[in-house]
């Protein structure tokens, strides 16, 4: 039987690929910090403890796995990782866990391992114009992330390319932009733009306001969780170490997709700009390196998860309604 070791198996994207590997027929190991708040987990073994911590990285390494996915880091939306706040635990935290797991992975003889980085790694100079960014892979260089987030990814994805080079490790790395769906997080602050709108609007009563950071022209492309693990798989598989988007190439504002939710949910609402952290103007994968490398691209629209995501966080509203009544 395959073995998988899941990092951050208690976060969204980990616990739906434990869900993922488990339907594969791998035995799975999960490791977070807390277990997943939505829905139980599916691993066949889930430890609880601290990645930051070195001995229990080695710890869990203690026989051998085929795939070792590293999703574990201090993350969220651009609520949380935009607003200065949280920079130096952002840092601390997310590269302590890559400089102990590729220490531990190295030390225990795992092949290799997959990293998530993030889109939040591109140049803020090639994302101002937000009918035309550019986030292509070779588009790296000059390096100027405009958060300290996407400072860290950057270290992060380039020490595990070291390894490959200088241990003969097979990491790869993916560079994930703004993955959404049901079981995210959707409330507390650390929500992205997909699941706030999605709250926002389930909360707002027909014709009520709505509230979004900025003017609503600011762009984004969103790529529903199905389609990350299907990526994610693909790269971890393969003989292509990376780094490489794993996006969606239909780009919209954040105008446009409060409208899609709105037409979604069947509700008038009326957008109120009011004053937020905003992150860059304009972003997009670039998806002609996977397509050549992977033969991978999206299977399917924006407004077909948003529609599995709505009404996932609806239910969440309405229950969180009853529970309060
Ligand atoms: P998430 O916050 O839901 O999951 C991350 C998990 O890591 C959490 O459950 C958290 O408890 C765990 N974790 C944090 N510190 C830990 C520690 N010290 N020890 C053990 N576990 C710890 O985030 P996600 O959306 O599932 O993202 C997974 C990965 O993908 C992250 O590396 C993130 O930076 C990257 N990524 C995500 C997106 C996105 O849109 N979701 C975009 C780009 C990159
Ligand atoms: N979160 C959030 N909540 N964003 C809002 C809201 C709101 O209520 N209203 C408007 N926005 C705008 C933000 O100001 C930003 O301009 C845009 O929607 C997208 O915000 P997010 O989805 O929170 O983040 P992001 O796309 O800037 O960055 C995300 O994607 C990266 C990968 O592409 C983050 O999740 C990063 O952690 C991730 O790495």
């Amino acid at each position: 039987m395959s073995t998988a070791l899941v990092c951050g198996a208690g976060g969204f994207i980990g616990g739906h690929l434990v869900k993922r590997l488990k339907r594969e027929g791998f035995w799975v190991r999960g490791v977070d910090l807390k277990f997943p708040p939505f829905a139980e987990t599916e691993a066949d073994d889930f430890v609880v403890g601290d990645l930051r911590d070195q001995s229990f990285c080695r710890q869990i390494i203690d026989r051998k796995f085929d795939e070792v996915y590293q999703l574990a880091a201090d993350m969220g939306g651009a609520g949380y990782i935009f607003t200065g706040e949280h920079d130096a635990d952002v840092m601390h935290n997310s590269a302590t866990i890559n400089l102990n797991m590729l220490d531990a992975c190295q030390k225990r003889n795992v092949r290799g391992m997959f990293y998530s980085s993030s889109a939040c790694m591109y140049p803020e100079h090639n994302q101002k114009d937000p009918d035309n960014p550019n986030c292509a892979e070779d588009s790296a260089y000059p390096a100027a992330p405009d958060s300290e987030y996407g400072w860290e990814k950057l270290f992060s994805e380039r020490l595990y390319l070291a390894y490959n080079r200088n241990y003969g490790m097979r990491n790869r790395v993916a560079r994930y932009h703004n993955i959404f769906g049901p079981e995210g997080t959707w409330e507390g602050g650390k929500e992205k733009a997909p699941a706030a709108v999605c709250r926002k609007v389930a909360q707002a009563a027909s014709h009520g306001e709505v509230e979004i950071w900025g003017d609503g022209t600011q762009t984004r492309s969103f790529l529903y969780i199905d389609e990350c693990l299907e990526g994610t798989i693909r790269l971890t598989r393969s003989d292509f170490e990376g780094p490489v988007n794993v996006g969606s190439e239909e780009m919209v504002t954040i105008n446009q997709l409060v409208d899609f939710v709105s037409d979604i949910a069947g509700k008038k609402v009326i957008k109120k700009h009011i004053p937020g952290p905003l992150g860059v103007r304009g972003r997009n994968s670039d998806n002609r390196l996977i397509g050549q490398k992977l033969g991978w691209k999206p299977s399917a629209t924006l407004r077909s998860g948003l529609e599995k995501t709505y009404e996932w966080i609806e239910r969440q509203v309405r229950s969180n309604m009853r529970a309060a009544a």
